[in-house]
């Protein structure tokens, strides 16, 4: 959702903006633009709805050229995503330009007030009252000081930001502040950058400083970069993190899309998760920051997630409470927060799930977790996120930069990192011993040479997915643990295929879904062999007696699914049914894929939808 990046040093600003949003593209957006200040010291800006690669056109043919600068992809939230509402946003002298990420959530107000002293707006946007207020300032006491004059103004939003400013009348300088929305600074030989998140800076440099809520930072040509906190004090040792994804880990490296690179990637993925867990007394989860005697006496567990991530926490759930005996209860962080009641205890431990660690309505719930006196324990895709930095425990499922919105490595990886913490918490409070703890450690680490052998029949899922070409909607089913894999599985084709699908526990089917069946509806049934197969196996002849066409995830050799459904995505056997999510998923990852190029979508990047979702 929305990115923000910003240049300045010796080189041309432009280069860098472009391929700094080309590489933010992921988190998803609707339009885009740049602005830099022009050798004649004027603001010089292009700025469209539409692809990045539709703006880097308009700025060639534009000549734009300037050493300082900022860019931005919108998310639209207020006003529609046209040019106009497209950022970079001026102030009334167009020479103050500034980019924002978040939400202001007294613009009207303000927009009010600034209309009253005479302020023209070319926008419907809330973003737009941040320039206006910057220029109040600049033209009061904060002449001549661009960082004043952004610390003024923002002393006036409500809301969240992550936003870059920059003004002709002090070129060289940019200036850079946030609240609630991620940003990250470098100091380089070259010059000075900012951006949303570590990818595109991840060809600059590897070491990047993180901004806390409030902090303003001035950056300029030299490189340097000065960070001021809330009080204004210079903060001579900033946060800094190391970027240990290399820049051509965010590249195709020769496959077609995104998505299928990251879906290929999910067995060395989790090997990196699962390497040296098991050491001398059993499952080493350090992260957590937690000793046994504390672990032991956790008595209920909140997980807490949004969208795919959300679908871990369903299925933490069920292990955790198999396995470690905990009573979990697993929540929609945007349902969560605006609920009354929550029931914790003094022994309560909070776990978020969220691969990019900026999932605003998560992190607004780990708040209101850590308020009551709970601990909160980070699953998540980025070590340097929000959700890592304010966590007292942050796992980091090292699946590597995840570009493709609809998340498939993240998603396995998240679940492995799921399952190694229900055993560590298991093996605290003694509701299993070590060889069992164990037994289950060297089960894990088969799932990666699994999902390599389901990888090999994705020829099954092309098959299948020729049996989606004039459906209009699909029906998912599963039982147990595998309802969360036909939640997933659905969300999948939904998202990238834009093709209607729902997904009920198969038992359920019977109480409505099941009056949308006529003959070539497609359902996806999940059916390995575990303990609830003969049930599933049930509601598939139910299906079937209606003429649909039942697609069935199944075990090697499982000759009654063989017999009754004519289309199988095999599944190599499982040493231990909790654990087959992991591995029938990445037939429902691949299918959603070939659904969605047969209908023509761009699968990385469908839309409506972000990667980040930051704001509420
Ligand atoms: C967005 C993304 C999903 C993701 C969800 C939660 O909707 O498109 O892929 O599952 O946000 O994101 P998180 O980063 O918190 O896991």
């Amino acid at each position: 959702m929305c990115g923000v990046v910003g240049y300045t040093g010796k080189n041309q600003a432009v280069k860098f903006l472009l391929d700094g949003l080309q590489t933010l593209e992921y988190r998803g957006y609707d339009s885009a633009g740049v602005e830099v200040v022009s050798p004649s010291g004027n603001l010089h800006g292009v700025k469209c709805a539409g692809r990045v690669h539709t703006l880097a056109e308009r700025c060639q043919a534009a000549n734009l050229v300037g050493t300082c600068g900022i860019g931005h992809t919108r998310w639209a939230t207020h006003g529609a995503p046209t040019d106009r509402n497209a950022h970079p946003h001026t102030d009334c002298s167009g020479r103050i330009a500034i980019v924002h990420n978040g939400i202001i959530e007294n613009y009207l107000e303000l927009k009010r007030y600034l209309m009253e002293r005479g302020h023209e707006f070319k926008s419907d946007t809330d973003s737009e009252v941040i320039a206006h207020l910057i220029e109040e300032a600049w033209n009061g006491a904060a002449r001549g000081n661009l960082v004043e004059a952004v610390r003024v103004a923002t002393e006036r939003l409500e809301g969240s930001w992550a936003l870059a400013c920059i003004c002709a009348d002090v070129p060289g300088q940019l200036v850079v502040t946030r609240k609630g929305s991620p940003l990250v600074v470098a100091s380089t030989t070259d010059g000075a950058y900012a951006a949303s998140d570590v990818m595109p800076l991840a060809s600059v440099t590897s070491h990047v400083i993180q901004l806390n809520d409030y902090d303003i930072a001035l950056l300029t040509p030299d490189g340097a970069v000065k960070v001021y906190d809330h009080d204004d004090e210079e903060v001579h040792h900033p946060d800094t993190i190391d970027i240990d994804w290399d820049a051509s880990a965010a590249t195709l490296g020769g496959y077609a899309d995104f998505m299928a690179k990251e879906i290929s990637e999910q067995p060395e993925a989790i090997e990196r998760l699962l390497k040296d867990r098991l050491g001398q007394h059993g499952i080493e989860l350090d992260e957590l920051k937690m000793g046994n005697k504390d672990l032991a006496q956790i008595d209920r567990i909140f997980v807490i997630a949004c969208g795919t991530s959300y679908h871990v926490g369903l299925i933490a759930k069920i292990i955790i409470q198999t396995w470690a005996k905990i009573p979990v209860f697993c929540e929609y962080a945007s349902e969560f927060n605006y609920e009354d009641e929550v029931l914790v205890t003094p022994h309560t431990l909070c776990v978020i799930i969220t691969q990019s660690g900026e999932t605003a309505d998560t992190l607004t719930a780990a708040r209101r977790m850590k308020g009551m006196g709970c601990k909160v324990f980070a699953i998540t895709n980025v070590l340097g996120s929000s959700a890592a930095r304010e966590s007292d425990g942050t796992m980091d499922i090292q699946a590597g930069p995840e570009v493709c919105v609809a998340s498939t490595k993240a998603y396995t990886a998240q679940m492995v990192a799921a399952v190694l913490l229900a055993l560590r918490l298991a093996q605290a409070n003694g509701s299993m011993d070590q060889q069992e703890v164990e037994r289950h450690y060297r089960d894990l680490q088969q799932i990666p040479d699994l999902i390599r052998e389901v990888l090999k029949r994705s020829w099954q899922d092309q098959q299948a997915a020729k049996l989606f070409r004039n459906a209009h909607s699909a029906l998912f089913l599963g039982r147990g643990v595998n309802s969360t894999t036909a939640y997933e599985g659905a969300l999948k084709l939904k998202e990238i295929s834009y093709l209607h699908a729902e997904a009920y526990p198969a038992g359920e089917m019977k109480h409505g879904p099941i009056a949308l069946l006529e003959p070539g509806f497609p359902v996806v049934a999940i059916v390995p062999a575990d303990h609830v197969h003969d049930k599933t196996l049930s509601n598939i002849e139910e299906c079937i007696a209606r003429g649909a066409q039942v697609i069935a995830v199944a075990t090697d050799g499982d000759e009654s699914v063989a017999k009754l459904c004519q289309h199988v995505l095999w599944v190599p056997p499982v040493p231990d049914e909790l654990l087959v999510p992991i591995v029938a998923v990445v037939h429902l990852q691949i299918l959603a894929r070939y659904v969605a190029r047969a209908r023509g979508c761009d699968v990385d990047k469908p839309r409506n939808l972000a990667k980040s979702v930051t704001v509420e």
